[in-house]
């Protein structure tokens, strides 16, 4: 890339209003890579200012971030639909030793690899799916799996493939729809084959399959509420340790991963469970 990114402090731009040759640069590039999903700030030049959910995903992070360490010296970072790097370069930027970006979706990681030179910040990414993510064979200290769980037709299989690339936390966030868990309500070890009451309950653990498109999306094909959210979680070998936001979660590992063979998969496939 032939674009002359130094450093530039964000107070350089010229005249109110007015942009720098460097941040005009900058603004071209952004343009030549498409349309952004994230707002990301590189040099003083935002990259999707007018995104439909405001100054995104920086809102999100700052609700998030205070339930993570302040410091993540030393830390490696799995980042999986990491789509052009934000929550990436947060943890580069508190100290992560190794950033690791992966998405399916090439023209998304062009950006964030312009965005990891104009920040100067030393994040590797990567194509591939949250389908091959075994493919890495290691795990991550930290692993962001945010915004992709509803745009996936095999969500839940992919949680169990990413919990385990986990060794210390799972930060995951999905877009929920639907009522809210209702106060005190427990899943229940077991339920009555004709009993058809609790599939009624506002708040039953749910995920509404959308057919055709949610907010002009094809993409979008599972939406779960709380419940369904919070239960799978669990049920895919985690613990929640905080719930810093209404659609996000941190998780740990509850017990050691599986042996080869031995996740809810294979023991699915092997007619074991
Ligand atoms: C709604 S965006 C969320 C981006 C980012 N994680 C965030 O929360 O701001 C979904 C991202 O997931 C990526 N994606 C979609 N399907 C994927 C898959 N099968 N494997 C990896 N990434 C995928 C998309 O390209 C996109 O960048």
């Amino acid at each position: 890339m032939s674009l002359m990114l130094h450093r530039a402090p964000s107070s350089s731009t010229g005249r109110a209003g007015s942009l720098t040759a460097a941040q005009r640069r900058i603004q071209r590039r952004i343009h030549e890579l498409g349309d952004w999903f994230q707002n990301l700030d590189l040099e003083g030049v935002p990259t999707a200012p007018q995104h439909f959910l405001g100054n995104y995903p920086q809102l999100k992070w700052r609700q998030i971030a205070p339930a993570l360490p302040e410091r993540l010296d030393g830390a490696s970072v799995l980042d999986i639909g990491c789509n052009a790097g934000f929550y990436a370069f947060e943890c580069k930027k508190r100290g992560a030793a190794r950033v690791l970006g992966v998405d399916a979706d090439s023209r998304y990681l062009e950006q964030a690899r312009f965005a990891a030179e104009v920040l100067g910040l030393q994040v590797e990414f990567r194509r591939l799916s949250v389908y091959d993510v075994g493919q890495l064979g290691e795990q991550f200290d930290y692993v962001l799996f945010l915004g992709l769980f509803y745009h996936l037709r095999y969500p839940v299989y992919a949680l169990d493939l990413v919990v385990n690339c986990v060794r210390q936390r799972l930060v995951f966030q999905s877009m929920l729809r639907g009522p809210d868990l209702a106060p005190g309500m427990q899943p229940a070890p077991d339920y009555d084959f004709w009993n058809r009451e609790p599939f009624g309950q506002p708040g039953f653990p749910c995920l509404y399959f959308i057919e055709q498109c949610y907010a002009s999306d094809p993409t979008n094909w599972w939406v779960p509420n709380r419940a369904a959210v919070e239960g799978l979680l669990r049920s895919a070998g985690l613990t929640i340790v905080a719930h810093p936001e209404p659609e996000t979660w941190v998780c740990e590992p509850t017990s050691p991963p599986p042996a080869p063979g031995e996740s809810i998969w294979h023991r699915e496939l092997a007619g074991t469970l």
